[in-house]
């Protein structure tokens, strides 16, 4: 009996290779880019497991090219890059890697606010040019944290990781708009469930953490930049196509908000010679919330995981759609 196949699309943690190659043949995509599209459907053909990540569109093209395959495992807990009503048509089973990415996440968040607030980047750069001439009274002006409001669109795991920092750290009252109340958070951090424009208008820090899907895409447009305060500061460390880009980038060239942080960019990465690298007072960073050492090495080992698990015809222990359970490959 040959063992199946499994193909990992980059160069991850070697714990993921390390597991998966006691049970299959594992190939690693090498290059430091994503395979490119037709490579990556010639090695879906052959292969029984795909362990994916966020850069691989997963549609039903590759799924039908894809005849034995069994399992893929998105090694990151979005898992917007993949059509899940398609794979569950075909019986493949989908597995991401929830919870482990959590408090990274939120710590990006809380840094890339930080570093709007206080315009960190902005002034870092600044003293690296050479114009650190002398003490600035009125330099580099930012805003205070301790006591402001905050509001979170998504009050999820991660939302609520954020949440937990920014009231505990500095006191800040936290609002947040999402589609279930969030009885938890309203106990422990005196959370406020409002409406998405009320959040819009109350708030100091106007944090995107939602899922992207038709209903949340394009959310934060022109419209709702200019709902917020002046002085507010708008990150998007979740996806995207949360905001629009064009309108965040006027919003910011008008003065209409304070600042923003974006981990997260439409699309990604934007090209050379897009505006968003030369918008005054925003802070970009290249979708890094989940890259920690700790963190990653966690979601390699679950995404292998899921992979064994699928191969092995048990139910993922991550899985998005619970309801497919693999035909079993390994022997
Ligand atoms: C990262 O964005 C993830 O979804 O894991």
């Amino acid at each position: 009996m040959t063992r199946p196949r499994v193909f990992i699309t980059r160069k991850i943690p070697s714990v993921a290779a390390e597991l998966l190659s006691s049970q299959a043949e594992v190939e690693v995509w090498p290059g430091a880019l994503p395979p490119d599209r037709s490579t990556l459907l010639s090695k879906v053909a052959d292969a029984d497991g795909l362990l994916s990540l966020l850069t691989e569109k997963i549609d039903a093209e590759l799924l039908d090219v894809g005849k034995r395959l069994r399992v893929v495992s998105n090694m990151a807990v979005g898992v917007n890059n993949i059509d899940i009503a398609a794979a569950t048509a075909r019986g493949i089973a989908i597995g991401n890697t929830p919870g482990v990415l959590t408090e990274s996440t939120a710590d990006l968040t809380v840094a890339l606010l930080l570093a709007v607030a206080r315009r960190v980047v902005e002034s870092h750069l600044d003293a690296q040019r050479g114009l650190w001439k002398t003490w600035e009274p009125l330099g580099y002006l930012g805003l205070d944290l301790l006591g402001k409001t905050v509001g979170i669109v998504g009050l999820g795991r991660i939302g609520t990781a954020i949440a937990k920092r920014l009231h505990h750290g500095w006191e800040m009252k936290i609002l947040y708009a999402s589609r279930t109340p969030r009885p938890d958070a309203e106990r422990e951090l005196k959370g406020v469930r409002v409406s998405f424009d009320e959040l819009l208008t109350q708030s100091d820090f106007v944090i995107a953490m939602t899922d992207l899907n038709p209903s949340t895409q394009y959310v934060f447009d022109r419209s709702a930049f200019r709902k917020m305060k002046r002085s507010a500061v708008f990150i998007n460390s979740a996806r995207g196509p949360l905001h629009r880009q064009e309108d965040l980038i006027a919003a910011l060239e008008a003065g209409e908000i304070f600042g923003a942080g974006l981990d997260v960019t439409d699309p990604e990465p934007p090209p050379p010679d897009d505006p968003i690298y030369r918008t005054p007072r925003l802070v970009l960073t290249p979708h890094i919330a989940s890259a920690t050492i700790e963190t990653r090495n966690r979601m390699a080992e679950m995404a292998a995981r899921n992979i064994l698990a699928g191969l092995s015809g048990e139910p993922l222990p991550f899985s998005i759609n619970p309801d497919v359970v693999p035909r079993k490959t390994l022997q």
